[in-house]
Formats: structure tokens, C-alpha cells, sequence
């Protein structure tokens, strides 16, 4: 599944937690498995990153593999693999709590979801910082995108 309610918890124990509706299909499989697996989509993932959130795509999806025993994408820059520690009701969803068990990073850059659309280039303009009157350095570029 899509999700981009992800984020870091704590370093030790090494927690992140993921927010799941209660009507996805994974809500069920991560109550009856008790484990799951984050893949990190790269830039060049968008395909993958519409299909998992219930909008097929044409062309091949990229190969699954495993990591502790959990399924996890190819080509995605970073992998982990999380025991579900604890669940908390939130709303209509659910914020699954994982132990994270493994990571794996690669070389890539991450695919980016903002405004209803999935975006390329985290060092473009797009992310660029808010101006800071003491780094002079950002500043010819930020006017350029202005
Ligand atoms: C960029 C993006 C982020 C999403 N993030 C979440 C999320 O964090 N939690 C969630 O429950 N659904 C999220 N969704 C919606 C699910 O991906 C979508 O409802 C999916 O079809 C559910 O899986 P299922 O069809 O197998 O039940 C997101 C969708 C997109 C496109």
C-alpha cells in the first residue's frame, strides 16, 4: 500500500510508525502478520507509487524481494523491515507502531508526493529552504526561482 503517513518514533529502540486506514487491505494483513516491510520509492518509482495506492499502471512493477522475511521492492532506495509493536486508534485509522528489525539504504533519490502529485528532484527549487538573510550563497538561486 501507498503511504506516505510514515515517520521515525524513536531511535532506541529503533521505532517508526505507520498510519493505515482501516479499510485498506493491509490494515487486515498487518494485524494477522504482525510484521511489514517499507520500501522507499526513488524518483523513478511513480508507476509504483500510484498501483499500491489502487491505481494500476501500465508496464511491468518492479520485482518484490525479502528482508527478514518481509516483502520489499526493488529499486526502492532504502528498505526496512518492522515487527508491529503496538496499534493506536486514530480516527479511521490505525497508527501501527514497527520495531524496525532491518534497514537497508541504496544510492537514489526519493520520490516526493505534494499537492496531489508525486514530484522528482528534492535538491531542485521545489525543496529549497525558506530564505535565510544570513546564507548568501541561496540567495541568487532562490530569486531565480521566484
Ligand atoms: C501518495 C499517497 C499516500 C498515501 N498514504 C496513505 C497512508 O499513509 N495511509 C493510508 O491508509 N492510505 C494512504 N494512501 C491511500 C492508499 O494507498 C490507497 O487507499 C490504497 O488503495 C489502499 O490499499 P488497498 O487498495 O490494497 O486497500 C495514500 C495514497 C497515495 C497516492
Amino acid at each position: 500500500m501507498t503511504a506516505n503517513a510514515i515517520a521515525s518514533v524513536s531511535l532506541d529502540p529503533p521505532l517508526v510508525l505507520v498510519v493505515v486506514d482501516h479499510r485498506a487491505r493491509l490494515h487486515r494483513f498487518l494485524e494477522a502478520a504482525g510484521q511489514f516491510g517499507v520500501s522507499v520509492l526513488s524518483e523513478e518509482q511513480e508507476p509504483a507509487g500510484w498501483h499500491f495506492a489502487g491505481r494500476p499502471q501500465p508496464g511491468p512493477l518492479p520485482p518484490f524481494s525479502t528482508l527478514n522475511g518481509v516483502p520489499v521492492l526493488d529499486g526502492a532506495i532504502a528498505h526496512l523491515a518492522c515487527d508491529v509493536s503496538s496499534a493506536y486508534l486514530g480516527g479511521d485509522h490505525t497508527i501501527f507502531v514497527g520495531r524496525v528489525t532491518a534497514l537497508r539504504a541504496a544510492e537514489g533519490e526519493p520520490l516526493l508526493f505534494y499537492r496531489g502529485r508525486f514530484h522528482r528532484g528534492i535538491h531542485g527549487p521545489f525543496m529549497r529552504r525558506a530564505e535565510d538573510p544570513d546564507d548568501a550563497a541561496e540567495r541568487p538561486a532562490l530569486e531565480a526561482w521566484r
